[in-house]
């Protein structure tokens, strides 16, 4: 393998777990079921797969291929290709959108930390009502901030062992425990009493309810899903040698991260609906209030809200090591950092901007907002131009192409200098209001 002391995944599955473990995380079972039953249900599922497959899929093959051409970080990527230019400024906004997701992401990682001790000890069960159970949780910056605080510690534990001891083994545990959790709570909740009415809701498609927030919202899931327009892709395809296609392996990434937020809205929505919750007021609380008012309900509560939580946290872990993992590969190859230091400074300093996150919901989800609806996007346009019409398409050719061939490669360049820009564009100034 390539890499040398830059460290590299010991083979193409590795890389593609642990690509796989930075797409599925807090955004797929927390984010997007509360996205989807705000914003019209399948409606919002449709046009989500539609952003994956038009715009996500050839960002994600763009950042892999930037990153596996240079086996460099993002800043060093872009400069490696375009020196002299700005373009090493795309590169950073993405070190600073993954200091600024990682603070608030890990106070979220830090909820799903103190419901599996509430699961564990038997707390949860304890009578309260979940809304008052979140509502202490979140009303509490100290409790917050020491579970945020645990959360850090374990990621910055994985990233300080490096790419192949650290990440790639750590991948490889946490992902299949993930999906077999998942699929031990889809079959519990399929068979709810009213899981029909679940289903029907998640997948009905109200398009009334849509509108263009819901569009950019379904965009910005996308971005925030498939991790893209930070630079993540481009670190963990900067591991990578040059045998695989990137296409299959940006279809495989997104595929299983379309495939597991899918399996956690049919795991949530039926339990919601079975036992009469309404799934549309709570919010971010969704998977906090009602989803496990829903578990306390059933048979072997104890052990069902134990494997939710814990794929909550698996998920959160896999997501928040690739959001360090880009601030520490900026650092090592920038400034000439040990991995220790640079993961150990690095994730003090974003556990320590993560504290206004624990001390207000609201400025957690300006946060969220910030980064998912605006800097996510804008970084992607920027990636989608850089590689569609700065990039010599000799170099692009020569990227894409993996032992396997250059297949596909018309087809990709299409989308990433027309389609994914134009979508961007289009729904970034419907944001902000230029067509009324
Ligand atoms: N993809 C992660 C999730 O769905 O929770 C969040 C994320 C990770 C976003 C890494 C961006 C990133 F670079």
């Amino acid at each position: 393998m390539s890499g040398g002391s830059r460290g590299s995944w010991s083979g193409h599955a590795g890389f593609i777990l642990a690509a796989a473990g930075s797409a599925v995380g807090l955004g797929n079972v927390w984010r997007f079921p509360y996205s989807t039953s705000q914003n019209g249900g399948g409606a919002f599922v449709l046009v989500y797969i539609a952003a994956v497959l038009a715009v996500g899929v050839p960002i994600m093959v763009a950042e892999v291929l930037l990153g596996r051409s240079t086996q460099r970080n993002p800043v060093g990527a872009l400069r490696a290709l375009a020196p002299g230019g700005g373009w090493p400024l795309v590169g950073m906004l993405g070190v600073v959108a993954g200091f600024v997701i990682l603070s608030y992401y890990g106070v979220v990682a830090g909820w799903t930390f103190d419901y599996l001790f509430m699961s564990l000890t038997g707390t949860l069960q304890s009578g309260a009502s979940m809304q008052s159970v979140f509502e202490s949780l979140t009303g509490s910056p100290l409790r917050q901030i020491c579970w945020q605080a645990v959360f850090m510690l374990a990621t910055v534990a994985v990233v300080a062992r490096g790419v192949e001891a650290g990440i790639e083994r750590a991948s490889k545990v946490l992902m299949p425990l993930l999906v077999a959790f998942l699929l031990v709570l889809l079959g519990y909740a399929l068979t709810s009493e009213k899981a029909a009415e679940g289903l029907s809701f998640f997948l009905t498609p109200r398009f009334t309810d849509l509108g263009w927030d819901g569009v950019l919202a379904a965009l910005g899931q996308a971005f925030f899903s498939l991790s893209l327009g930070m630079g993540a892709m481009i670190t963990y395809g900067s591991y990578l040698d040059n045998e695989y296609s990137v296409l299959r392996s940006g279809c495989l990434i997104a595929s299983m991260d379309t495939l597991i937020a899918v399996l956690s809205g049919l795991v949530i929505f039926p339990l919601v609906f079975s036992f009469g919750l309404d799934s549309t007021v709570y919010g971010p609380g969704l998977v906090f209030v009602v989803v496990p008012e829903a578990l306390l309900r059933m048979p072997a509560s104890a052990m069902l809200s134990t494997l939710f939580f814990a794929l909550l946290l698996f998920a959160a872990l896999t997501s928040a090591i690739s959001l360090l993992e880009v601030v520490v590969a900026f650092l090592i190859d920038e400034f000439g950092w040990s991995r220790s230091s640079a993961a150990w400074g690095a994730g003090g300093l974003i556990f320590a901007l993560g504290i206004p996150s624990a001390m207000s919901g609201d400025f957690l989800g300006w946060a969220d907002r910030l980064a998912s609806e605006v800097m996510l996007p804008v970084g992607g346009l920027l990636i989608a131009l850089f590689v569609g019409w700065k990039l010599p398409v000799e170099r692009a050719l020569a990227g894409y192409s993996g032992a396997g061939g250059s297949g596909g490669f018309t087809l990709w360049r299409l989308c990433v200098r027309f389609v994914a820009p134009v979508a961007v564009v289009v729904i970034l100034l419907q944001k902000i209001g230029l067509f009324g």
